[in-house]
């Protein structure tokens, strides 16, 4: 909602209605589009799977964000109120099911807008503090523009067409780059060197859409890992071609985020020393003996991160039947996931936080499995550690 004036009222009536915040804005239908724009407009979506994007948030008013750290959420600056004392925020997290009975709601008690927010060229991103840290895994900021290009994954629980109602269901899309010289021929007013494009630009029909603010836009960095590369801000109405959607470009503002979140205290940042992938299969014998498969990590100084990170890939027919630890070059062990006689689904495709701040990084680690019960079995897959 930055930069109304002179900007396509169809943004700014959009964001009103989500947000339901700007004072004196009517709430209207988003006016037709015109011409040759004229496209199905839908946000091109799929669900994400449970756990897929296990630092998703949604905020109470409205927005998407991503977990910074356990206890700080990055949002956009436009779905937050002036920088102090907030507790009228609530975030729902781990659960891609907004009513699913394991979701995780916690309360604000801090908001931090980005003091460029508001000025001609507003940068539109803010840090929101829980009233406790949350266990959930966390997404680590590009810091570098090496990964402002490629097809990018962008998730949230915005309209699923434009002009559409939120959704219950978290949905992801992949959307194109698009650079800064394209952009801005659809958007006089972009400010390249603080704002990422993205969508396809001829044919539209995937893109974020209202609501959808202050979420991620991610992809994979070189050692496979999600790096957030965009924050959800604006565009002329959802899907269109030739409007792409526009993202606060992370890797311009992650040195002010990192300040900023310094000063607000709520946690470290995600691991950024190493993530290492093993893609050795390793089969895991029914109701057997607990099968190791190790990672060796190298070139860190000191601890490992309070916010790593353990993804593990299993194939298996009854995920209930197995137990999974991490085991620290020490020996230290750490209960990723118990058994559990009522969870009958298949596979285990999950990311789990660990704290490993009295570990030491560099060394070999294991991923221990074991199937405890007979019947089903399975075979591990890969697993990745970010420490
Ligand atoms: N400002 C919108 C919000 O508050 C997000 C709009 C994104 N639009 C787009 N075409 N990508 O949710």
């Amino acid at each position: 909602m930055r930069r109304l004036a002179g900007r396509a009222t169809l943004v700014a009536v959009g964001a009103a209605a989500v947000l339901g915040a700007a004072a004196g804005q009517s709430v209207a239908a988003p006016p037709p589009a015109t011409g040759d724009d004229v496209q199905p407009q839908v946000v091109g979506g799929v669900r994400a799977a449970q756990g897929e994007f296990p630092w998703m948030v949604r905020l109470s008013m409205g927005c998407g964000g991503a977990m910074y750290t356990q206890q700080l959420v990055l949002t956009a600056a436009h779905c937050v109120g002036a920088t102090g004392n907030n507790t009228g925020i609530t975030a729902t997290l781990g659960a891609v099911d907004l009513q699913d009975p394991n979701r995780i709601t916690v309360r604000s008690n801090y908001v931090y807008r980005s003091p460029g927010y508001n000025n001609p060229d507003g940068d539109d991103w803010a840090l929101i503090r829980l009233e406790r840290a949350v266990d959930v895994p966390t997404l680590a900021v590009a810091d570098t523009p090496a990964y402002d290009n490629g097809t990018f994954t962008v998730a949230g629980w915005g309209a699923a067409t434009e002009g559409g109602g939120q959704q219950r269901y978290l949905l992801k899309a992949d959307v194109p780059f698009i650079s800064d010289a394209q952009c801005q021929s659809a958007y006089s007013d972009l400010v390249p060197a603080e704002e990422i494009c993205a969508g396809n630009w001829d044919d539209g029909g995937v893109d974020t859409c209202q609501g959808d603010s202050g979420g991620p836009m991610f992809r994979r960095d070189n050692a496979g890992a999600w790096v957030q590369v965009g924050i959800t801000s604006w565009g002329i109405g959802c899907a269109r071609p030739e409007n792409p959607g526009v993202y606060a470009q992370t890797s311009h503002f992650a040195s002010a985020i990192a300040a900023a979140a310094a000063t607000l205290g709520g946690g470290t940042p995600p691991p950024t020393c190493a993530t290492v992938a093993s893609t050795t299969r390793v089969a895991i014998p029914d109701a057997g003996a607990a099968v190791n498969s190790p990672i060796d990590i190298a070139g860190c100084t000191g601890a490992a991160s309070s916010g790593s990170r353990v993804e593990v890939n299993i194939t298996h027919t009854y995920r209930g039947d197995l137990q999974i630890d991490l085991v620290a070059p020490d020996g230290s062990t750490y209960r990723l996931k118990n058994t559990s006689g009522s969870d009958s689904a298949d596979n285990v495709n999950e990311t789990y936080a660990v704290n490993l701040a009295s570990e030491t990084a560099n060394g070999t680690w294991q991923l221990r499995v074991r199937d405890v019960f007979a019947a089903d079995t399975g075979t591990l897959d890969g697993w990745k550690l970010s420490v």
